[in-house]
């Protein structure tokens, strides 16, 4: 891949990365790229069984610098304790991959699944970014691993449309509102009537509303991010495409090392002022409207 271009090589072995549900599918794979790149990595999991496998697999295929520490991204006592273990082991970190996230496609309760979706996808990212923005070192990378479910064309209401996307008028307030006004329809049952996002995935128009709008939520939140630290740091989504994980059941069709590939990318461009992105969307290392 690009990223093993010597001569754009910024980071060593004293870079740290730290990346969120990273136990399996795409977050596993991205920690797996960044370990093979030299980074330090720190893979995350809010199950520790399940890190602390990851993190053997990933030792037994020869990745010394992978290190583990359990991450709960909706519980903020759990976003704690990791910030202030990865203060006392590491001083700081220079990537974070917000990749955990859920569906609730299959719950039988719609209601809890969007609260839920909601919660890890978009809070659950505030949660652990807010924390962690003390200890990113100046120079460093913000990646969240997005969704093109979650493009404002998405939206079938102009009104809705408008209040996320007027970048001045953008703030974390308005995003919380947002998807807060969300979560009301999903309590209403008016998903579909007050416009938020639905699609024919064959499996009934609203069972991704609540994903949607979470994604929504954090590309939002991405640009606001970005506009706040653009002296200081470099905030990207993408979205990894169709991938083969648990997540689709196994259906997709990008690999997960295709799935992961521009995160990985994005995570580490070299820091030349002219092309390192901010506060934008990309799929397949290109970029795409929010
Ligand atoms: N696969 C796709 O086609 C696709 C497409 C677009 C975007 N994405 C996005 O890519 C990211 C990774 O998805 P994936 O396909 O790799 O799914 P996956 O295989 O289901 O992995 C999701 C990971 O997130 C973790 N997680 C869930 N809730 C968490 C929480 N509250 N705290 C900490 N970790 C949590 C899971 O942990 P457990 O193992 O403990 O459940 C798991 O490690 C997600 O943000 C997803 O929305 C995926």
């Amino acid at each position: 891949m690009a990223n093993n271009d010597k001569r754009s090589t910024w980071w060593s072995k004293d870079t740290v990365a730290v990346v969120t549900g990273a136990n399996k599918g795409i977050g596993l794979e991205i920690v797996r790229q960044l370990a093979q790149n030299g980074v330090t990595t720190i893979l995350t999991a809010r199950n520790e069984g399940r890190g602390q496998s990851a993190v053997s697999l990933l030792k037994a295929e020869g990745l010394q610098n992978v290190d583990f520490h359990q991450l709960e991204v909706t519980d903020l006592k759990s976003v704690e304790d990791f910030v202030a273990w990865l203060k006392q082991q590491y001083s700081g970190l220079d990537i974070l991959i917000n990749n955990a996230g859920i569906h609730s496609y299959g719950y039988t309760d719609k209601k809890q699944g969007a609260r839920e979706v909601i919660g890890t996808n978009y809070y659950g990212v505030k949660n652990v970014t807010k924390e962690l923005l003390p200890l990113i070192r100046t120079g460093g990378r913000i990646v969240n691993v997005s969704s093109k479910l979650g493009q404002l064309e998405t939206l079938n209401n102009k009104e809705l449309k408008d209040t996320i996307s007027t970048e001045e008028h953008l703030s974390e307030n308005l995003i919380d509102l947002f998807v807060n006004q969300f979560l009301e329809a999903v309590n209403k049952g008016e998903i579909s009537k007050q416009g938020w996002p639905t699609c024919e995935l064959g499996v009934g128009p609203e069972a991704f509303s609540d994903y949607s709008v979470s994604k929504i939520g954090l590309n939002a939140y991405t640009k606001l991010l970005a506009s706040q630290l653009s002296s200081r740091l470099y905030v990207n989504s993408f979205c990894p495409g169709y991938t083969q994980t648990d997540m689709t059941g196994g259906l997709g069709d990008k690999t997960v090392k295709e799935g992961a590939d521009t995160g990985v990318w994005l995570a580490l461009l070299p820091p030349s002022s002219h092309d390192l992105p901010s506060g934008k969307f990309f799929y397949e290392r290109v970029q795409i409207p929010f």
